[in-house]
């Protein structure tokens, strides 16, 4: 007989729908203030070896000059990133649901055993819980990340009323740097998470929205219908 089992909880998927698109936004927003001023480079002194953006891409985009448009997109929807993100640590907190999220001792060598796995290598899969270890590594970091372009973000965004923590991540430069770093971490997790996301099946992708999966009824599985 098949049952619907509880995958996602409701929390956790309002939290994550709301942190999607505006991530994207602080990303997309965040961009728009560094193609104003782009000085990010890899080069020793004053040879250049490569440009993140060379003048050819603003040429092709006309995207450049965009600072107040992007400064007010970002300013805005930063509040809702940080209320909705702390709101999410929060209820994690609380429900204690952290326990299933937050990684183990044992959770590196496992996720090492979950990559080889996933790259189709001959490892057998670890015991998978809620959540694997890989997921725990990258959804802790993650969440980690969050804050972290918080603090970086609020460092560069008051400088003055907040000189202790400007001082505490390095001064001004540093903090900045530190916070286009993030972004640019971000769109590697992207691109991972979308990867993981579309190995896992469309079940999956389907209970992160309803919150249920199918399953074949077994007496440990929790049934909310038969
Ligand atoms: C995940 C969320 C965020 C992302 C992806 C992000 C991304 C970015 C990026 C790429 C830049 C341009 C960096 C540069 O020009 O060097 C930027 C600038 C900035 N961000 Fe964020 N940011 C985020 C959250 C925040 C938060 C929460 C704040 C808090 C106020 C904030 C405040 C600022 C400030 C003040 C600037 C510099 C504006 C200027 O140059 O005048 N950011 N952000």
């Amino acid at each position: 007989m098949k049952v619907l089992e509880e995958k996602h909880k409701l929390a956790t998927r309002w939290f994550h729908w709301i942190n999607f698109p505006i991530l994207t936004l602080m990303i997309a927003s965040g961009m728009l203030i560094y193609w104003s001023y782009d000085p990010y480079r890899i080069g020793l002194g004053d040879i250049t070896l490569f440009h993140f953006f060379p003048d050819w891409f603003y040429d092709a985009t006309h995207i450049d000059h965009k600072l107040a448009y992007g400064m007010a997109l970002h300013f805005l929807f930063a509040w809702i990133f940080s209320f909705n993100g702390l709101a999410y640590v929060t209820y994690t907190v609380v429900s204690g649901e952290w326990r299933e999220l937050a990684p183990e001792k044992k959770s590196f060598a496992e996720a090492l055993q979950v990559v080889k796995h996933d790259m189709g290598l001959k490892v057998p899969l670890p015991p998978q819980g809620r959540y694997n270890a890989a997921q725990r590594i990258t959804y802790s970091a993650i969440v980690v990340m969050g804050g972290l372009s918080l603090l970086t973000g609020l460092a560069i965004y008051k400088p003055a009323q907040l000189s202790w923590l400007t001082a505490l991540l390095g001064g001004y430069e540093w903090a900045r740097w530190e916070h286009f770093w993030l972004t640019m971490s971000y769109l590697g997790f992207f691109g991972i998470h979308i990867g993981q996301v579309i190995r896992a099946g469309w079940a999956n992708f389907r209970s992160m929205i309803c919150g249920y999966d199918v399953a074949d009824a077994t007496p440990e599985v929790k049934t909310h219908a038969g």
